[in-house]
């Protein structure tokens, strides 16, 4: 029996001393972690890990206040670069324009980030353009977008806008309610929406459908975009949501079954076929998935309701807010008008340019783009670990560098050619606003077509400050009441 004693007595001696060693063990390896969290990222400034807190308040401000109006938060209080949390994961918000550029140039960050659950219940997943981070094929599909948006698509565009444009301003009487206001953000979400439609799918539709579903589907992209997974198990939070994205996919499905059977019926295609038969051709031959050729239309339709239409929707509050702006966007116009007739040169509207450049600053709908660091990088000697989310805060770095009056609304912003660094409202390189051509070309043409023949009154002390406003996605203003609404007078020339 001895031996048998010693030996159970041995291991509870043993017991007792690796408890000790185990203790000092966790004790040092605790003291490593922080002395590596330090060593590794002190030199980026940001709110401070706190044994896992600091994650989440990080996250839980992002949740709360919106992307937008949280990393304007963080850049204000720790500078131009910073490190805070999203859903956990590592996230840099840049303000500066040299880190900003060298982002937007480089090829290591064509990824996007967003919760995957998120992204699946909008169908953007590894699919489509705007948040695809499968970068194969978003490469593919980035190649018939930019064949659309650029080139010879360009040109037919001036002409479907400025008849979209008159056509709606024709119906004016339509969108009056008693009082002689317009609701002028949906009026030019329907020009922008039937201009869309006439470039890219062409198929007959109920444009008032379309947009709230659409307005739906952005409301929905912008809740999901960077919720946590706990949020797409509970029920009666989320099948709300689930549903009006599927609202708007099964209206584009039933939209591309109709252009399939015009393809089809056609004895003779166009010489220029439009986005959606491209897209059509390309499942046809085995090119594109099905999921994702709804996906690209889908997207194609909504990029300009849910951007140019806001975009011009500020320029007119901008415009009565600084009437000797629009006096001299109207003399310029006049003088173009006059020389050439029905055409207009509108390269040579320059006053107008400046106006739409100084509005994307001082008020953009854009404020900010996400990307995903997709190798180790160096940035102005911050190290980049691969993986490490992006936040361009492309809105705040307009407003602290470069520009003469960065707090004010003021064309001499625009007075000196600014160099391209300094101002980005649609990115650049390689996974810039593929839209963004066309989009300064729809916005001329809309805002020569209704200013020629309108000016327009916002209600009484109704004003970009004070109409209220959320900057999660994008900076949209809340639309309750008529706090929008705005009164078309007649120009008398
Ligand atoms: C005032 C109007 C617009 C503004 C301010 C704007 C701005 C932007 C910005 C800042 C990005 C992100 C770029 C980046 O990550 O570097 C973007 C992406 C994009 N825009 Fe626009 N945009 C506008 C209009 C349009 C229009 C009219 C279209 C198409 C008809 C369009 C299509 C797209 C697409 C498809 C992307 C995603 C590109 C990609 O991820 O590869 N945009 N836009
Ligand atoms: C910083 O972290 C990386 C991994 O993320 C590691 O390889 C590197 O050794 C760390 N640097 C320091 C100084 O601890
Ligand atoms: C956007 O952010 C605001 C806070 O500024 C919040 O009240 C609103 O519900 C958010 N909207 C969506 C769709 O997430
Ligand atoms: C196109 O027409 C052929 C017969 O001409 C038919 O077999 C096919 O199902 C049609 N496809 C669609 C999408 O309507
Ligand atoms: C407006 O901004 C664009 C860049 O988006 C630039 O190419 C153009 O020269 C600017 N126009 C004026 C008049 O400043």
């Amino acid at each position: 029996m001895l031996p048998l004693e010693t030996l159970t007595v041995g291991p509870m001696v043993v017991d007792t001393v690796s408890e000790a060693t185990t203790l000092l063990l966790v004790l040092l390896l605790l003291l490593l972690v922080t002395a590596w969290c330090r060593a590794n990222r002190s030199h980026i400034p940001g709110p401070s890990f706190l044994a896992g807190l600091g994650p989440i308040l990080s996250y839980s401000r992002f949740i709360w206040t919106g992307i937008g109006t949280a990393s304007n938060y963080y850049n204000n209080k720790y500078g131009s670069i910073v490190r805070v949390w999203i859903n956990g994961e590592e996230t840099l918000i840049l303000s500066r324009s040299s880190a900003v550029y060298h982002v937007l140039k480089s090829a290591h960050y064509t990824a996007r980030f967003g919760s995957k659950k998120g992204l699946e219940c909008v169908g953007m997943e590894g699919r489509g353009i705007i948040f695809n981070s499968d970068v194969l094929l978003w490469s593919k599909v980035r190649t018939y977008f930019s064949k659309a948006l650029t080139g010879p698509g360009l040109q037919r565009t001036v002409g479907i806008c400025v008849s979209s444009t008159a056509k709606h301003l024709d119906r004016l009487q339509e969108m009056t309610d008693p009082f002689r206001h317009v609701d002028a953000l949906n009026l030019l979400r329907a020009v922008v929406v039937e201009i869309s439609n006439k470039l890219f799918l062409r198929v007959p539709l109920n444009e008032k459908d379309l947009l709230k579903k659409i307005q739906n589907y952005f409301e929905t992209w912008e809740t999901v975009l960077i919720k946590p997974d706990i949020f797409f198990k509970i029920g009666w939070l989320y099948n709300k949501h689930r549903r009006a994205a599927q609202e708007l996919q099964d209206v584009m499905e039933s939209l591309l079954e109709i252009k399939r059977k015009i393809i089809n019926e056609s004895e003779k295609l166009d010489d220029d076929l439009d986005f959606a038969t491209e897209l059509i051709f390309a499942q046809n031959v085995g090119e594109l998935s099905a999921d994702n050729v709804r996906q690209c239309v889908l997207e194609m339709v909504i990029a300009a309701p849910d951007t140019l239409s806001i975009s011009l929707f500020f320029m007119l509050m901008l415009l009565k807010q600084n009437p000797d702006v629009e006096l001299r966007i109207v003399e310029e116009m006049n003088t173009v008008l006059t020389e050439n007739g029905e055409n207009i040169d509108y390269q040579s509207l320059k006053v107008l340019e400046s106006f739409i450049n100084e509005s994307l600053r001082f008020h953009p709908v854009v404020d900010f783009t996400m990307r995903k660091a997709l190798e180790d990088d160096n940035i102005e000697g911050t190290k980049i670990t691969k993986g490490t989310n992006i936040i361009l805060n492309i809105g705040l770095m307009h407003k602290t560098e470069f520009f003469p009056k960065p707090a004010e609304f003021s064309l001499m912003n625009f007075d000196k050619t600014v160099p391209s660094r300094f101002f980005q409202p649609f990115g650049c390189g390689p996974r810039s606003c593929v839209g963004k051509h066309i989009a300064m070309v729809m916005m001329k043409t809309i805002l020569v077509t209704l200013l020629s023949r309108y000016t327009v009154c916002p209600r009484r002390g109704c004003t970009l400050d004070s109409i209220k406003q959320t900057n999660n996605l994008s900076q949209q203003p809340v639309e309750d009441e008529h706090s929008l609404a705005m009164r078309f007078i007649p120009r008398t020339t």
